[in-house]
């Protein structure tokens, strides 16, 4: 079925100038860029999104990381579009990331991963609703 993920472009990849290179790989595998926003969080407003993260130990570091440099927010949109994100971003771990994923390709540390993407329709559709109003997808 046609699904709608959220993506983030994170500071690492946003402060080495990686946005087109990143998108041009979603596009490249048929994902649709149907919402696209560029914003600098805050410390807190990271804090929230990555909410289901607060007991980890790596938590505050996130955060900071995520509110250190603008992201890049966005909505990608295709056939099952939440799996595929995430083959197209390969492992979390750069390490571990298949040959040609994002994350093989631009990957800093597990921390710095260059990109996040949804890992389920419930996830999707909640963090899809964090960053854009139904009125920002364009489909
Ligand atoms: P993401 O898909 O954005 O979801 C949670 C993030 O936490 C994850 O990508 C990683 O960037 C980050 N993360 C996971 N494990 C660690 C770790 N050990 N140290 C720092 N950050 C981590």
């Amino acid at each position: 079925a046609t699904e709608r993920t959220l993506s983030i472009i994170k500071p690492d990849a946003t402060n080495r100038n990686l946005t087109g290179k990143i998108n041009a790989k979603f596009e490249e595998a048929g994902l649709r860029i149907i919402a696209q926003k560029r914003i600098h969080l805050t410390k807190a407003q990271a804090g929230k999104f990555y909410e289901v993260h607060a007991e980890r130990p790596f938590y505050d570091e996130l955060c900071e990381f995520m509110a250190s440099a603008p992201v890049v927010a966005q909505v990608l949109e295709g056939e099952g579009a939440i799996a595929k994100n995430r083959e197209v971003m390969g492992a979390t771990n750069p390490a571990d990331a298949a040959a040609g994923t994002i994350r093989a390709e631009f990957a800093q540390s597990v921390g710095e991963n260059s990109v996040h993407g949804s890992d389920a329709p419930e996830t999707a559709a909640a963090e899809i609703a964090f960053f854009f109003s139904g009125l920002e997808l364009v489909g």
